[in-house]
């Protein structure tokens, strides 16, 4: 994690967090351990707890235990009060994946100079805590941030769903017609890795300005019922419940694949599949369920549950190390700020966004060209 690391040597030379106590509330895993010691680098005294009750890597926690100025909560079944006891320790910044412990500080009265949030789960909590006037204190959404918006969700999940889906199923993609539900930034990834790897794409919309966006791409777009006549392998992205439904399975060829990519799985309807499966339903391959449905037998992945995670290994390192440099930054300028920022959502400046991505570009070993002092002024003179 490149950029990380220059970030925590910064750190580590300039002490930005200095007896700074933060809270973290995030899955416990190696990745996380290389945030933890950029934050600690910074001077940061670190309390942290699990975002997920199945998340927890025990080897990192072994490793995090050891260390000074870090305090790990992760206790076996009591995953909520792993949250509180990190939320009674009066955390001064606050490191969230899905808002527990944003929620948990609040209903303590607790008076932090602000916090980030990872998740857009946690982001639509947190504006309806906002709205309510619930919000005591400012918090980041760093899952906003427009590299954790190209990095995270259109690369990192663009490969990842499609490593998922190969390691299952050992398909050739190349000459299959690969259908993808939901072109947002998560679909976009997976219409594109789909067709580098020889897949011809077909991407099914319900918003026509990017539907409009997929056919200006060269990406065939047509309605679920007749994409499900077509494709040989389904994608669901959507964040939406139902996207594949009985209709379609009825409609789809013997042996398609179905894979979801979205948070929830709630996109393809396992219910309907089983109640449509007259012949039973067989596992053939570890995370592959055949349902015989009399004329047609249809393969669904990790039981609809999101296939990067489920069937691969989630986002690469090297897409967590763009995500938390932008928490590792954000960390430094709430501290810098004071408490400057009103309570309530607000974006991360597009300065971070750009700084990160200079890292990350520096990391790759590209130098960028920059304007010449001609250039800035003709583009100033248009700015005003
Ligand atoms: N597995 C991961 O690591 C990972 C990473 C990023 C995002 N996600 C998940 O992927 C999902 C999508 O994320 P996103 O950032 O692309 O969201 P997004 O809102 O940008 O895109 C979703 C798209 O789906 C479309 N859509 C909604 N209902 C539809 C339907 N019935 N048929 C076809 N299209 C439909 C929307 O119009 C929208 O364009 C979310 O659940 C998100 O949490 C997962």
């Amino acid at each position: 994690m490149p950029v990380l690391r220059s970030i925590r040597e910064r750190f580590a030379a300039e002490r930005p967090l200095a007896g700074i106590r933060v809270g973290a509330c995030l899955h416990l895993t190696a990745e996380t351990a290389n945030l933890v010691a950029a934050l600690s680098a910074g001077g940061a005294e670190v309390l942290l707890c699990p975002a997920n009750p199945l998340s927890t890597q025990d080897d990192v926690v072994a490793v995090l235990a050891g260390q000074d100025q870090v305090v790990v909560r992760a206790t076996r079944g009591d995953y909520a009060g792993d949250v509180q006891a990190v939320a009674a320790a009066g955390p001064q910044l606050l490191l969230d994946d899905g808002a527990d412990l944003i929620a948990a500080v609040q209903a303590a009265g607790g008076t932090p100079v602000g916090a980030m949030e990872e998740t857009a789960t946690g982001m639509v909590l947190l504006r309806r805590m906002a709205a309510a006037g619930r919000l005591g204190f400012p918090v980041l959404a760093v899952n906003e941030a427009q590299t954790e918006r190209s990095l995270n969700d259109r690369h990192g999940l663009g490969q990842s769903a499609l490593d998922g889906i190969l390691r299952a199923t050992n398909l050739l993609l190349a000459g299959q017609t690969l259908v993808v539900l939901g072109y947002g930034w998560a679909g976009k990834g997976v219409a594109v890795r789909g067709r580098g790897a020889g897949a011809a794409v077909v991407v099914c919309e319900v918003d026509p300005l990017r539907a409009l966006e997929a056919r200006m791409e060269g990406f065939e777009v047509m309605g679920a019922l007749a994409a499900a006549e077509r494709g040989d392998v389904f994608v669901t992205v959507t964040g939406v419940p139902g996207v594949l439904r009985a209709e379609h399975f009825r409609r789809m060829k013997d042996g398609a694949v179905l894979a979801n990519a979205g948070h929830f799985d709630v996109e393809i309807d396992r219910g309907a599949l089983r109640e449509l499966a007259v012949g039973g339903v067989r596992e053939v391959r570890p995370l592959v369920e055949e349902f015989d449905l009399g004329d047609r037998r249809l393969h669904l992945l990790a039981e609809g549950r999101v296939v990067n995670l489920a069937a691969a290994e989630g986002h690469p390192a090297a897409v967590m190390d763009v995500s938390f440099a932008v928490q590792a930054l954000c960390a430094e300028e709430l501290v810098r700020q004071g408490g400057a920022l009103p309570p309530g959502v607000h974006g991360i400046r597009p300065a971070i966004d750009r700084e990160v991505a200079r890292l990350k570009l520096a990391a790759l070993g590209i130098e960028l060209d920059e304007l010449t002092p001609e250039q800035e002024a003709y583009r100033h003179a248009f700015e005003g």
